[in-house]
């Protein structure tokens, strides 16, 4: 089965995108045929700092290899390493219902939240089919907030392939329910762009003060909890066992437990789970040309796959002559 999906390489990574989208991703690694990129080009919708987007390229390419994706066992490159995609992207677009676009929810959320309505913005969903569809992708393991522009992917699809017959594999999501929304500090969803965030990395200081801020009810200590309205206890799940899981919901309905006491014991669940890679992290992050040793060979991986879809779209769409 072949995977594939992209992460913006927009600001700090938070637990949202590894447990909505990494952590599945470096799983598959071991099964499927892993296809992993670096989304500068969608990135650019919301940066335009030239300096930040390839420091955050090189950024989010280092922590998702310290987590363990595993570059001989997949592929793994910088989107903007392949123009090809902006090729496909193009003649997709001459495919793509205005009203498709229109409908996408993405858009009118971050115009909504002050984010530039741009063309690049507006199309942004025809540039992520072309990155779906130019692998001949099966499944895109992404958080909740992305399905729908992955069914925009399979409408394109499914309306290409009907003009020129069978051309691309038609996608399809993959969405943990379990992790489906990892909840923010405020019960949002998790997001840079809410500033509600616990970070990937951080000192451990840092990290104490983001779990600190999350927000709980002020039901006392010692009166039992729904543990289900509480956002510490959404968080904590996603790092406990069933057992576990069972245990500190009793806790929470017996009473007598401080939100104060559950949080520290969040703070050091996410320091003890990802501190064995920090390590690997700081190594890779002393050596950069040996990163982008390790993209430039995955972009030439991934190339290799792109051009064989592209030929055959060039060759239906009258492109070669
Ligand atoms: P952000 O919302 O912080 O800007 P991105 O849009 O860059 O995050 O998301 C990158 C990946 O992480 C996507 O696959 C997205 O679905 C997933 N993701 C982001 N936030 C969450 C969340 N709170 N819960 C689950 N998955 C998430
Ligand atoms: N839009 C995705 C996000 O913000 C990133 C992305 C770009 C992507 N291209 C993709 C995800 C293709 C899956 C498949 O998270």
């Amino acid at each position: 089965m072949r995977v594939l999906s992209g992460i913006q390489p927009s600001g700090s990574l938070h637990l949202g995108n590894y447990f909505g989208m990494m952590k599945k991703m470096i799983e598959h690694q071991e099964k499927e045929e892993l296809f992993c990129f670096i989304a500068n080009y969608h990135a650019m919708t919301s940066v335009s700092d030239g300096k930040a987007l390839a420091k955050g390229t090189l950024e989010a390419a280092v922590n998702f290899l310290a987590l363990g994706l595993d570059p001989e066992k997949s592929t793994f490159w910088v989107q903007s390493d392949l123009p090809e995609v902006q090729e496909l992207t193009w003649i997709l677009s001459t495919f793509t219902p205005m009203g498709l676009l229109e409908r996408c929810h993405s858009y009118k959320d971050k115009t909504a939240k002050g984010i530039a309505a741009s063309h690049g913005l507006f199309a942004y969903p025809v540039l992520m089919a072309a990155d779906i569809l130019l692998f001949q992708s099966e499944k895109v393991p992404v958080g909740k907030d992305q399905k729908q522009h992955v069914e925009v992917a399979r409408d394109i699809a499914i309306k290409v392939n009907n003009h020129f017959g069978e051309l691309f594999v038609v996608p399809e999501p993959e969405i943990d329910d379990e992790v489906a929304t990892v909840p923010g500090l405020d019960g949002q969803k998790m997001s840079k762009s809410y500033g509600n965030t616990i970070d990937l990395f951080l000192e451990e200081k840092a990290l104490r003060k983001q779990v600190m801020r999350i927000v709980t009810d002020p039901t006392p200590v010692e009166e039992p909890k729904d543990p289900d309205k509480c956002n510490v206890y959404k968080i904590s799940r996603l790092f406990l066992d069933k057992e576990e899981d069972a245990a500190l919901r009793r806790r929470y309905l017996a009473g007598g437990m401080g939100y104060g006491e559950v949080k520290e014991e969040l703070f050091v669940r996410v320091r003890d789970y990802f501190a064995p890679y920090a390590a690997r992290r700081a190594e890779l992050a002393a050596d950069p040309d040996g990163v982008r040793a390790i993209l430039a060979k995955g972009r030439d991986k991934a190339r290799y796959v792109a051009n064989k879809t592209m030929r055959k779209v060039r060759k239906k769409a009258g492109l070669e002559y």
